[in-house]
């Protein structure tokens, strides 16, 4: 071992998978104590090469070492060996365990052959709190919010000594404050010693946290930035290979109808509290608020997931029963969910059959016939739209990389051609130049006639894409800005309660 060497390094590494080649010679070093930004367009290969890091697959050719050697790295336990600890990019832990025993699962400290839970908690209690998480160790992980559920993953990883630890888009689901949270111990985990690799496209954190960038494209290196030469135009280029500048250039076009009232409606989780509101077509409305205010149950009993308790839904005037999802697609709505692995994709079956899923609700009423002809042309259109990287519309989802999913979860209700379309997050975990096609797209849509509502924790595109925002506080509208009205300022005071709510 020599001091000079690199604490990890990737040399010319490429794996490929039938009909894809994911990384073609790729290279990355890591030096001690470092954050290093792994940064690259949807399907790039980020994931790809950190489950070879992590031993989750192997690779077909290439080296990796570790302080200069050589190192096998063939399964998840040779990776522990090394030091390297991934946290996944969809949670990998078990909802059904407490949160001490996910921390400590195949590894449970034992007394007597048995599992000593008294020692196992306490352990984990040290470790949730160094991640700032004041949870009971023995509390149901089902119980956590998916924010929450993420900072266990990072204790988990914590607790493992790691020397690297890799974190595939850890803040797509956090709240500003978690993610506050997450930084400091990321710069703490620096301080120590420890190596970060940090995924994400939120270019903000990257600027913030990263001491240098690796970029990827297509599977190979597009360059390296050092620290002095990060900012978001020169990430942006190395990843898309161009500039983006007028990210969100809305056109003004006029606002028609009311086309969705809801008057004092009270959802399961928020029984206390009315809800009013209207969206008008060809209006695109933004959801602001904190994580956990709400919104998400909003949209979950519009679209008749969860039971509307009291209150009023109209529709073109029409006051509509939605009480399961089906009717709520027949009332010409759609939702593309916030976690779209469980309430929006079918891992397992191809593209093209979970676009023609939307199309199969639709006729459910009146047949259930799959069109054949109507599935292909819907799925050849949203591929080409939204740019999904996919080697075929029968590649088996679960296969397509996790921003490369979610357009399929959101070309899948978009083949619906709804009225209403109810977006929940619509871009996370998507790349800036998939975000730009995004936001033309509602853009079009509204132009068009549609009403939009999208849920988005990220300000800046509440900002710049709504044409009214809606703000919710703990379960409560707190009070709604036209754009003109807009600023950030604005948006925050409503969202942490500071003005009195005129609608609860
Ligand atoms: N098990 C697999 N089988 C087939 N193809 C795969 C498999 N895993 C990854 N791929 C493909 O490899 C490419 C790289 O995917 P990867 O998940 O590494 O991208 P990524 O850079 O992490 O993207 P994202 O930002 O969307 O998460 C994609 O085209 C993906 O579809
Ligand atoms: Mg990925």
């Amino acid at each position: 071992m020599t001091d000079t060497a690199p604490l990890l390094q990737v040399c010319k590494v490429c794996k490929s998978f039938p009909g894809v080649r994911a990384l073609h010679e790729i290279d990355l070093t890591l030096h001690r104590s470092e954050v290093l930004a792994l940064i690259g367009e949807n399907g790039a290969g980020k994931s790809t090469l950190m489950k070879i890091l992590a031993g989750v697959q192997p690779p077909d050719t290439g080296e990796i070492r570790v302080d200069g050697q050589p190192v096998e790295i063939r399964t998840v336990n040779d990776a522990l060996d090394a030091g390297i600890a991934l946290i996944h990019q969809e949670l990998n832990l078990a909802d059904n365990l407490t949160v001490g025993a996910n921390i400590y699962l195949g590894r449970e400290p034992r007394r007597l052959g048995l599992i000593d839970t008294k020692r196992m908690n306490r352990d984990a209690r040290d470790v949730l709190r160094r991640v700032g998480l004041d949870v009971d160790p023995a509390t149901p992980l089902s119980q956590l919010s998916i924010g929450r559920q993420q900072l266990v993953e990072i204790a988990k990883a914590l607790s493992i000594n790691a020397r690297v630890l890799i974190m595939d888009e850890p803040t797509s689901s956090l709240s500003a404050h978690e993610t506050e949270t997450l930084f400091d111990v990321v710069k703490d985990l620096r301080n120590k010693g420890v190596s970060v690799i940090y995924i994400s496209h939120r270019l903000g954190e990257v600027k913030e946290l990263a001491d240098r960038v690796t970029v990827m494209r297509d599977g190979e290196n597009a360059g390296d930035l050092d620290h002095a030469q990060i900012d978001h135009d020169a990430m942006v280029r190395l990843m898309v290979g161009r500039d983006i500048s007028q990210f969100y250039a809305r056109q003004q076009h006029p606002i028609g109808d009311t086309l969705l009232e809801v008057r004092g409606l009270a959802t399961p989780t928020w029984p206390g509290h009315r809800l009013s509101f209207k969206v008008h077509r060809g209006e695109i409305v933004g959801v602001a608020g904190l994580v956990g205010a709400g919104r998400t149950e909003m949209l979950r009993t519009l679209f008749g997931i969860d039971r509307r308790l009291t209150g009023e839904v109209l529709i073109d005037g029409q006051p509509v029963e939605i009480t399961s999802p089906i009717e709520a697609i027949e009332h010409g709505l759609a939702l593309v969910p916030e976690d779209r692995k469980q309430h929006g994709l079918v891992v397992d079956m191809s593209v093209r059959h979970n676009v023609g899923l939307a199309g199969l609700h639709r006729n459910a009423r009146t047949g259930g016939m799959l069109n054949q002809a109507q599935e292909d042309h819907d799925t050849a259109e949203m591929i080409g739209k939204l740019n999904i990287k996919t080697p075929g519309p029968d590649q088996v989802a679960k296969f397509l990389s996790g921003g490369n999913q979610q357009k399929v979860v959101i070309g899948k209700w978009l083949a619906l051609s709804p009225r209403l379309l109810l977006l929940d997050e619509p871009t996370r975990g998507i790349d800036v130049g998939a975000k730009e096609e995004i936001y033309k797209l509602m853009e079009r849509l509204a132009e068009q006639g549609m009403a939009v509502l999208f849920v988005s924790s990220e300000l800046e595109e509440v900002m710049g894409m709504s044409d009214r925002v809606i703000v919710m506080h703990e379960g409560a509208i707190t009070g709604e800005l036209m754009r003109d009205e807009l600023s950030e300022e604005a948006v925050m005071q409503l969202a942490t309660g500071r003005q009195k709510s005129p609608a609860a």
